[in-house]
């Protein structure tokens, strides 16, 4: 799969499988952008995956929150 310039949306990002998938997107030069709950611990995972990561709050479950997420992903 070519990850190079692609952009994903991880959701349950902040930690875990989410997380370690975001490390591997950036890793391998791909963009992500992590939706996990606003409680989470997103915007300390964007800090540390760099400037290819940006933290949308919001939850999986909510319609709303999921195309909050596709906005800045698009
Ligand atoms: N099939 C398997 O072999 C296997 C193995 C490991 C984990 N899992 C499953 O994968 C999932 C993730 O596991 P993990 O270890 O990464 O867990 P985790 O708790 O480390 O990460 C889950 C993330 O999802 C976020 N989250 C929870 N509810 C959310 C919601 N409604 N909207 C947005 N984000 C939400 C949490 O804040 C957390 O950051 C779990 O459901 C786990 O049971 C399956």
């Amino acid at each position: 799969m070519e990850i190079r310039d692609a952009v994903a949306l991880t959701t349950g990002g902040a930690s875990g499988l989410g997380l370690t998938a975001a490390r591997w997107i950036v890793a391998a030069s791909g963009r992500v952008v992590l939706l996990d709950l606003p409680g989470s611990d997103g915007a300390a995972a964007c800090e540390e995956l760099g400037s290819g990561a940006r933290f949308s709050p919001g939850d999986v479950t909510s319609e709303e929150d999921v195309r909050a997420a596709l906005d800045p992903a698009a």
